[in-house]
């Protein structure tokens, strides 16, 4: 969704809110402005479109100040133009502002303050924040106090960014809700302000994260948080490990390609500091998970959307096979509302790559209301869903920047499945053995991973032939049955071809009305316990003239004869096959979408972390 950048120090701020929002694009937006506090005031450069745009105009039109704030906006109330694009500008040209989240009570807002004679130029929300702080302003009241009033008034989940040519020496932002996070980053004699780490990695690694309903004001060589009720608050800075290069391409022509890569390291990662190969143990320090609560843990709900949804799934299988522990999958905009039958014997567990999905969140909320116990896989370092919950497992990937969901769908496998063998050992459920053995078979996931990149040519040649479908079916069984689903999800979100996912055992209960010669079936027969029942699904798909793409193991004779094309895999332990399976699934809808040179970081209508409802 929206992205906030904000500078202030020694340095020119225009090419460092530039090249911020460039790094923030990967959240998707449809235009994207910044303001500076130059010589002549407060200037602001605005464009509908892709960043060039902006930059173009920035170049015909330089500015060049100490201070200044920019944003990628994400419509949601008015179309996408110039006019609606931030930051919005009050009408005495004293108050500048960039937000994200929705101000919900905006009309009422609105209506009041045209009626005392504010202009509006926009169809925005947003532009109530401007006016209402100009409101306020005054030579007695200054600009925090101004900030912290209109706050009061806000409705809704808010990250808002404010600056003015009265008071040059400040930047002050806050948050309201769950909508988009505010980190400040603290540098030597400068100071930034952005929605997102990557934003400001390259010029400090030390940043604050503000809480909801918290407030910040940021100058060159200090930064002040506070409270809405302005009490100083203790700032509490951390130092991010993550790698700035980790957030550029390289020699990848998407990042998408490139964080399917990654995923050989990011599984190693993962997996490194937690295992105790030699004793077969399993150590997740950060989730303070005590031998009694393991105990006395009646139930596990999952809850997530999208792609951390099928990992989800995956985590289902393993935590009940594995730790003998019931578990309950629910999709996170329904378990908001759904009045789970959740009670103090059981955890929530939120998965999110961003930690900040509004829906997850308000899932996790729901939770710790029933007085659940609040657990979090995440990979945004300092999130939301990291800091609510009680323990976190954080994934060891890396920033992931393409909007498809990649190296944040395997990492969370790992995670579950050592999770299942560590509550499996606490409880008493799994015998030392049979831990032992399943830690082993950890330490081969990274190398198996590795062989089936090497394959990444045989992926193209399939892509070749499927890059102009119209719709394809993915099927799966048991543990792969989320691998078909998320190989349909990977494909649909940045292709655009119609594809969908099913439980194959479902096909003759209506789907398999839809085969015919142009509707191929992605088949995901890899050696586990279900293979036979597949081999008889793949037989019944080729009987309906369907042509067949398999995923087999390496060494199976059976299907590929049946196949039309087949994606191999190697022999994997079947608890930890969807990590392998879905690799070529992420390869072939990669390469579909790139081969109809589609726009693959950033597909249409999609945001990277989506913070609002
Ligand atoms: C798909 C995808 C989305 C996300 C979903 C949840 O490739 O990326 O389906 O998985 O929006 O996002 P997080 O994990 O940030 O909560």
């Amino acid at each position: 969704m929206c992205g906030i950048v904000g500078y202030i120090g020694p340095r020119d701020a225009t090419p460092i809110i530039l090249n911020g929002l460039k790094r923030l694009e990967y959240r998707g937006y449809d235009s994207a402005g910044l303001a500076v506090l130059t010589e002549r005031g407060v200037q602001l450069r605005r464009a509908v479109g892709k960043l060039h745009r902006l930059q173009a105009l920035v170049e015909a039109q330089p500015l060049s100040g100490h201070v200044g704030i920019g944003h990628t906006r994400w419509a949601t109330h008015g179309e996408p133009s110039q006019r609606n694009a931030h930051p919005h500008v009050s009408d005495r040209g004293q108050v500048v502002v960039v937000h994200n989240g929705i101000v919900e009570n905006f009309l009422a807002l609105r209506d009041e303050l045209a009626a005392e004679g504010a202009h509006f130029r926009s169809e925005t929300d947003s532009e109530v924040i401007a006016h209402l702080i100009e409101r306020f302003l005054s030579r007695e009241t200054g600009l925090v106090e101004a900030v912290r009033q209109t706050l009061q008034l806000l409705e809704g989940s808010n990250a808002v960014v404010v600056m003015s040519a009265l008071e040059p020496d400040k930047i002050v932002a806050a948050r309201l809700g769950n909508a988009g996070g505010i980190v400040v980053g603290l540098g030597e004699d400068e100071m930034l302000v952005a929605s997102d780490l990557p934003a400001i990695l390259e010029h400090t690694r030390r940043v604050a994260f503000l809480e909801p309903r918290q407030m910040v004001v940021v100058q060159r060589d200090a930064v002040h948080l506070m409270d809405l009720d302005g009490n100083p608050q203790p700032l509490q800075p951390t130092v991010v490990p993550w790698d700035p290069v980790a957030a550029e391409k390289g020699e990848y022509r998407h990042f998408m390609q490139k964080e399917i890569h990654e995923q050989v390291r990011g599984l190693t990662d993962t997996i490194a500091g937690r295992v105790d190969f030699e004793g077969g143990k399993i150590y997740l320090d950060t989730l303070n998970l005590t031998p009694e609560l393991a105990r006395r843990v009646r139930k596990i709900f999952i809850t997530a959307c999208g792609t951390a949804y099928h990992a989800g799934l995956v985590g289902k299988t393993l935590l009940e096979r594995i730790a003998r522990v019931p578990v309950e999958v629910m999709v996170a905009s329904e378990f908001r509302y759904a009045d789970p039958l959740v009670g103090p014997d059981d955890v929530v567990l939120a998965i999110s790559q961003s930690g900040e999905t509004a829906d997850t969140l308000a899932a996790m909320e729901e939770g710790r209301r029933k007085g659940a116990t609040l657990w979090s896989i995440v990979n945004a370092i300092g999130s939301q869903a990291m800091r609510i919950a009680q323990g976190y497992i954080s994934m060891q990937v890396g920033p992931e920047i393409g909007v498809a969901s990649t190296k944040a769908y395997t990492a969370p496998l790992v995670d579950l499945y050592m999770l299942a063998v560590l509550l499996g050992d606490l409880r008493g459920t799994l015998p030392a053995a049979e831990r032992r053995r399943l830690v082993a078979d950890l330490r081969l996931v990274p190398y198996l991973v590795s062989q089936v990149l090497e394959r990444e040519e045989e992926v193209i040649a399939v892509a070749r032939q499927l890059k102009d479908v119209r719709s394809c079916l993915y099927i799966g069984r048991g543990i792969n049955m989320a691998t078909a689903y998320e190989g349909a999800l990977k494909l649909k979100e940045i292709s655009y071809i119609h594809a969908e996912g099913y439980p194959a055992g479902e096909m003759k209960h209506g789907p398999i009305a839809l085969l015919d010669e142009e509707t191929p079936v992605i088949a995901l027969a890899p050696r586990d316990p279900w293979y036979e029942k597949m081999v008889s699904q793949v037989e019944q798909a080729k009987a309906r003239g369907a042509p067949v793409v398999a995923v087999v193991t390496e060494g199976d004779t059976l299907i590929p004869p049946l196949a039309d094309a087949v994606l191999w895999v190697p022999p994997t332990p079947w608890l930890l096959s969807p990590v392998v399976t879905v690799v070529p699934l992420q390869m072939l809808a990669y390469h579909i979408a790139a081969m109809r040179g589609l726009d693959v970081d950033q597909p249409r209508n999609l945001a990277k972390s989506v913070t609002v409802e």
